[in-house]
Parts: C-alpha cells; sequence; structure tokens
C-alpha cells in the first residue's frame, strides 16, 4: 500500500459514496497521473447511518475501504484522525473531510509533492497562493478563519513559519514522523498540534476549499472555545501546570505559617519551616507531573534535588531585597512589587528547571540565548497539561 487515506466522518451518509468514487476516479491515473494503491479508512463517530452506507459503499469499490466505528468520541475530528493514523497500513497518510470540502482531484498533486521525499508533511492550503476558502459558510467564518489563523501563525512564529493554513483538515503526512502517542487530540485542529509539538520539514499546495456535497458542518461556537483552550494548553502546557503547582505551594506555605504562628511558634521559625516544607513538596510534584517525561536522561534524583532546592532558597533570598529595593526606590507599593517579583521568578524557576535541573546528562548545558530561547520553546509545548 503507498497510500492510506484518513477521513473522519460524523454523520456524512450522503456524502460516502460519492467521496468514494472521487477519490478512485482520481488515483486510477487515467488522465496520465501516476496509479497509486491506496486505502481509505472511515474513521466513524455517526449517529445516522454513515456505517452502515460506508459497508455497503465499500463492497462495490474499486479501491478498499475499511471502517472503524467508535462508540465514545474521544477527542472528536481529531481523536478521529489519530485513530486512523494508528491503523495506516502505509506511513504516507493523507487526512481530509468527508464532505468533499477537500476535493480528492488533488490528491495526486500532494502524493507527487510527498514523493520527492524532501518534507514529512504536505499541506493543502487554502490560504498558499492560488488557494482559495469559498466554501466558508459565511463572511463570519472567513473572519474567523482569518483572526484566528494569524494569531496561531504569531503564537508559534518558529515552529508555523512555513505554514500558511495550520488549521486545514487536507494534509498528507509521514506516519513515522508523528509521535501519535505525544499527542492530545482535542476537536477541530489536530493538523496545528502535530506541527507544534514537533518540527516538521514542511511543503504546500495550494487548494480551493470547495461547498459541501451534502449535510452540514459540524463546526459550532463550542468547537471555537475548545480551539482556544487547545491553543493555550499547547502554547502554555508544561508551563501551566508547573503554574499551578507553584500556586497549590503558595497556599500551602500561607497555610502552614498560619498554622505555626498559631500553635506559638515564632514568625520567623514558622517562615522558613514553610518555606522549606513547600520547596521539597514541589519538587516531589513537579517530578511527578511535569518532569516525569525528563527524568530517564537527566542526572540522578538527588543531583535534581540538591539543585532545585538550592535554586529556590537563593531565589527566596534574592527576591526579599528586591522588593525592598522596588518599595523604597520606586515607590510602588509592597504587595504589587511582591506580585512582579512572584511572576518574573516563577519564569526563571521554570527556565532554570527545564534547562538545569532536567537538563538531559550529556549535553552541555546550553549557552547562546538563542539556544535557551529554543530549548524554552521546545520544553513548553511538550505534552504534559491538564
Ligand atoms: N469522526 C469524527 N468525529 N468526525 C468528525 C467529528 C467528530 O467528532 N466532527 C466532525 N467530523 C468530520 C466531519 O464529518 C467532516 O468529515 C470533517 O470532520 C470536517 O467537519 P465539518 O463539519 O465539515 O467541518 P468544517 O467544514 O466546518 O471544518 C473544516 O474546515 C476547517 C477549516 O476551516 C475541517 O476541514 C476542519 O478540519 C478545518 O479545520
Ligand atoms: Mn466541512
Amino acid at each position: 500500500m503507498d497510500l492510506s487515506i484518513i477521513v473522519p466522518t460524523y454523520n456524512e451518509a450522503p456524502n460516502v459514496a460519492e467521496l468514494v468514487r472521487r477519490v478512485a476516479a482520481a488515483l486510477d491515473g487515467a488522465d496520465g497521473g501516476v496509479r497509486t494503491d491506496a486505502e481509505i479508512i472511515f474513521v466513524d463517530d455517526s449517529t445516522d447511518d454513515t456505517p452502515e452506507v460506508v459497508r455497503l459503499v465499500a463492497e462495490e469499490a474499486p479501491l478498499p475501504v475499511r471502517l472503524i466505528h467508535r462508540t465514545a468520541r474521544t477527542g472528536g475530528l481529531g481523536g478521529a484522525v489519530v485513530e486512523g493514523l494508528r491503523a495506516a497500513t502505509a506511513d504516507a497518510c493523507l487526512v481530509m473531510d468527508g464532505d468533499l470540502q477537500h476535493p480528492p482531484e488533488k490528491i495526486p498533486e500532494l502524493v507527487a509533492r510527498f514523493a520527492e521525499g524532501d518534507v514529512d508533511v504536505v499541506v493543502a492550503s487554502r490560504y498558499a497562493g492560488g488557494g482559495t476558502a469559498h466554501g466558508l459558510a459565511d463572511r463570519t467564518r472567513v473572519l474567523v478563519s482569518k483572526a484566528s489563523t494569524a494569531i496561531t501563525k504569531a503564537m508559534f512564529p518558529v515552529r508555523l513559519r512555513d505554514v500558511t493554513d495550520p488549521m486545514t483538515g487536507f494534509f498528507l503526512v509521514s506516519r513515522a514522523a508523528v509521535d501519535l502517542d505525544g499527542l492530545r487530540p482535542r476537536g477541530f485542529k489536530i493538523l496545528l498540534e502535530m506541527l507544534v509539538r514537533r518540527p516538521f520539514r514542511v511543503a504546500e499546495v495550494p487548494f480551493d476549499f470547495a461547498d459541501r456535497h451534502a449535510g452540514e458542518s459540524k463546526a459550532s461556537v463550542r468547537q471555537g472555545i475548545h480551539f482556544l483552550a487547545q491553543l493555550a494548553a499547547l502554547r502554555f502546557g508544561k508551563m501551566s501546570l508547573f503554574a499551578i503547582i507553584g500556586g497549590l505551594g503558595a497556599v500551602l506555605n500561607v497555610g502552614i505559617v498560619a498554622a505555626l504562628t498559631h500553635w506559638g511558634v515564632d514568625y520567623l521559625i514558622a517562615a522558613i519551616v514553610a518555606a522549606e516544607v513547600t520547596i521539597v513538596g514541589n519538587f516531589l510534584l513537579i517530578e511527578r507531573f511535569v518532569f516525569s517525561d525528563m527524568r530517564g536522561q537527566a542526572s540522578g534524583v538527588w543531583s535534581r534535588f540538591a539543585k532545585s532546592f538550592a535554586f529556590n532558597n537563593a531565589e527566596a533570598v534574592v527576591r526579599i531585597p528586591i522588593v525592598a529595593f522596588m518599595v523604597e526606590t520606586g515607590h510602588i507599593s509592597a504587595v504589587v512589587a511582591t506580585a512582579i517579583t512572584l511572576v518574573v521568578a516563577f519564569v526563571v524557576r521554570f527556565v532554570f528547571h527545564s534547562l538545569v535541573v532536567y537538563a538531559p546528562r550529556n549535553a552541555s548545558t546550553a549557552g547562546a540565548g538563542r539556544e535557551v530561547v529554543r530549548e524554552l520553546d521546545e520544553q513548553a509545548v511538550q505534552p504534559g497539561e491538564l
């Protein structure tokens, strides 16, 4: 098999036969193109009769047509695509919608570009030169699509440098280039997640996003909210969990001070005990939840603990005089000064832990500023979010 075509479907019964017919026609090489050995895998979450229609169409189809019918709609459209990738026979996996908004006649062009062998993914783009998005339902959706594409590209300027349409659902990817276990699909934007999680070599082919053949779009405001959540999780994945643990630590810290002083312990002693307990607790939590994937390659646990412990103590010692300095010379209130230094300390702490405490054993510590930024960018998008 040269090509696995993965089609996620949710109530697309009236589109199945036409899709299979046009895909088969596009691949049979009749108009001078190369014949491609392909299978179609429908990954279906439907509540209508789509599965029965797929089974019927499969009997007559000139190419293998497989059906994966899921009972739980885990991960929605993106989850279905990942399931299809797992089931695919070929390394070259083409993903397309089941409503014919992605013209099957484009497939040979994507295949030919992929066959040049210098890229991991070929993206069919509505926004590359010559592509159009006229199939988007109305002006509001055109606007939403353009704005969200611009925001997304701005949030991942490095990873999405070569991609004009990271939100498209029409692409051909080498399965070997995708870390399937590292994906956390939610909703529509599975290509975006793949591109962000790992560096990909990308080529684009423009296409015309057509009108739906039949039925209606499953896009909704809810999908939009999913998308924003996904964007935040992707960008601030590890960092967000790190922040939550830091927040819990602060609450614990205050709680311990309150309890100890209530029992008559001297304030200073209480503060020190609370700080140390919190530092140890934080370390145990981030070991378990935030950096668990990096422990294997990093130095031993006592060495990690020593670095983390030393950093957090140094941070406390350095931060207090800085707050005092800000309050006295900058005329800002102690609360604002504390808040500012806590935010800065949080970022520095994250940087220190991901680049030093959990640095791979044999790698030399990143020196140049650019390396640090790259490594940090890399760390922040690793799966680890809630
Ligand atoms: N298995 C499965 N599960 N398939 C789904 C689900 C789901 O929960 N939700 C939608 N699909 C299928 C649809 O049946 C269709 O084949 C395809 O995914 C795209 O869904 P549409 O409802 O047609 O969405 P759209 O046309 O609004 O969105 C398309 O354009 C977007 C860019 O504007 C898709 O290509 C998106 O991937 C793309 O981001
Ligand atoms: Mn559609």
